[in-house]
């Protein structure tokens, strides 16, 4: 019989760990969240050791038993973690065994090497599929948006410089894309999470007749026609973290995006800007200047997209000096995926909320619109339809603008003497800068453009396509 106060690995040491040690390599502290998946892979490890007659049904039963009281104590915080129990896989197979002797079986062919993998694997495939809903609700939010606001116009920008007119929800839906592109990455995430390694042991498999198969299918390791998917080799599935650095990679570039458009966000509602306004619940005062509303969201946000960031390269640098095959470094990878997926989970919620309240002030947008020099580009393509090259029209449109500024006047203010003088074909195309917003996006012509009517049927594609999915 094991003595009470002995390690479960307790068997081949005469002391105990001290107590600095514990604390230094317990993980139950962060790890105690993947317990629905530890016990869940606990119950398919059990149900199958019964099938190869390595348990009999009484002893599953009282595994069963057991472990779901288990998990409705640790649901109700009536759990006792102990530290000295290093992680949630020893917590909860020591309490089992507390309660019922059959609890000694329950290891039986397993290590926490493939345990911790298929915990992992487990946990990630649920939290990847919240992800890909948060990402269509926020995709749903800029859509809304979009729509709400079709015929707000405002200047597209390049260094940051003005340089020629978009509208709102041109440059929303470029959001959408870059969003449908992270969901996408996520779906590849889930396809090489899913993938079993319980039943791969320490590092190389058992001399047990353990049914892998009949437990990748009971957790749900399946293909979509339903068939099991097992990692082939034991020592890779004991190894390898690249389910997990792929989800870290995928949320990176995801966390990148919503980092730009909280930058946008951040300066269109500065003063000097204004063309949106965020609501009071997504903004916060200061604590010296009365008159300040900060977008600390949208900052956070941005700010918060350095660990996400970090968080990867954390864990590739943890790996990339291991030897095959587990080692204990793997157990940082935890707080590395934890921290990523709720921060990312927040970010992404928060932005939806943030998104669907915000108001567009469209009267800055109008004056911004006004400045003809953004219709330059669309001047120098006229000047190209009445046959003039096009390093020339760009050349004289250049003259154009630099005369007009000379003069103190805007483009739209030269009178038809100074045009002719500066060149008279001008005088054929110069009444596209006294065009609406609207009626000049209309002539653009290419597929992508911000022509109003394409970009309403991008709307309408993009609606269809996430009330379908
Ligand atoms: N807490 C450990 C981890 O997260 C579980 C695996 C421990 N395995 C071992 N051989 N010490 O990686």
């Amino acid at each position: 019989m094991r003595h009470k106060k002995q390690t479960i690995w307790g068997g081949r040491f005469t002391t105990q760990p001290n107590e600095k040690v514990r604390a230094y390599t317990q993980s139950h502290t962060f790890d105690s969240r993947l317990y629905r998946h530890d016990i869940r892979g606990s119950l398919a490890h059990a149900k199958m050791l019964k099938k190869i007659g390595l348990i009999t049904a009484k002893e599953l039963s009282e595994i069963q038993k057991h472990l779901l009281a288990i998990q409705r104590n640790i649901q109700t915080d009536k759990f006792q973690w102990r530290a000295e129990l290093e992680d949630v896989h020893m917590n909860i197979e020591a309490e089992l065994t507390r309660r019922t002797p059959a609890g000694e079986k329950l290891h039986t062919g397993r290590s926490r090497n493939d345990q911790v993998a298929t915990d992992m694997r487990l946990w990630l495939k649920e939290e990847i599929l919240s992800h890909q809903q948060l990402i269509r609700r926020l995709q749903n939010t800029l859509l809304t948006v979009a729509q709400k606001n079709k015929n707000c116009f405002i200047p597209g920008y390049t260094h940051l410089q003005r340089a020629q007119t978009v509208s709102l929800a041109h440059h929303f839906l470029a959001y959408v894309e870059m969003l449908k592109r992270d969901f996408s990455r996520l779906e590849h995430s889930y396809d090489i999470t899913n993938y079993c390694p319980l039943g791969s042991g320490a590092l190389a498999g058992s001399t047990l007749p353990l049914d892998r198969t009949f437990v990748a299918k009971e957790l749900g390791f399946i293909d979509k026609q339903g068939k099991p998917r097992l990692i082939t080799n034991s020592m890779d599935a004991v190894s390898d973290r690249d389910f997990i650095v792929e989800f870290l990679a995928a949320s990176a570039l995801t966390a990148v995006h919503l980092s730009r458009l909280a930058e946008d966000l951040i300066l269109w509602s500065s003063a000097e800007f204004n063309f949106i306004q965020l609501s009071d619940t997504f903004t916060t005062g200061s604590s010296l200047m009365p008159q300040k509303k900060n977008p600390d969201i949208a900052e956070l946000a941005r700010g918060k997209t350095g660990r996400v960031i970090g968080n990867l390269m954390s864990l590739l640098v943890t790996l990339k000096g291991l030897p095959m095959t587990y080692n204990r470094d793997l157990q940082e990878d935890k707080e590395r995926l934890f921290d990523t997926a709720d921060t990312l989970r927040l970010s992404l919620d928060l932005f939806a909320d943030m998104l669907s309240q915000i108001k567009v002030n469209t009267i800055p947008c109008q004056i911004a619109i006004h400045d003809p020099n953004l219709l330059a580009t669309d001047l120098a393509d006229a000047l190209v339809e009445q046959r003039i090259p096009f390093r020339q029209a760009h050349h004289l449109v250049g003259s154009a603008v630099a005369y007009a500024l000379h003069s103190g006047k805007t483009l739209r203010q030269l009178s038809d003497q100074e045009w002719q003088t500066l060149n008279p074909t001008f005088l054929k195309v110069k009444h596209l800068l006294t065009q609406s917003p609207y009626q000049q996006l209309l002539t653009k012509k290419t597929l992508g453009s911000p022509n109003p009517k394409l970009v309403e049927k991008e709307i309408t594609r993009w609606q269809k396509k996430l009330k379908n999915s």
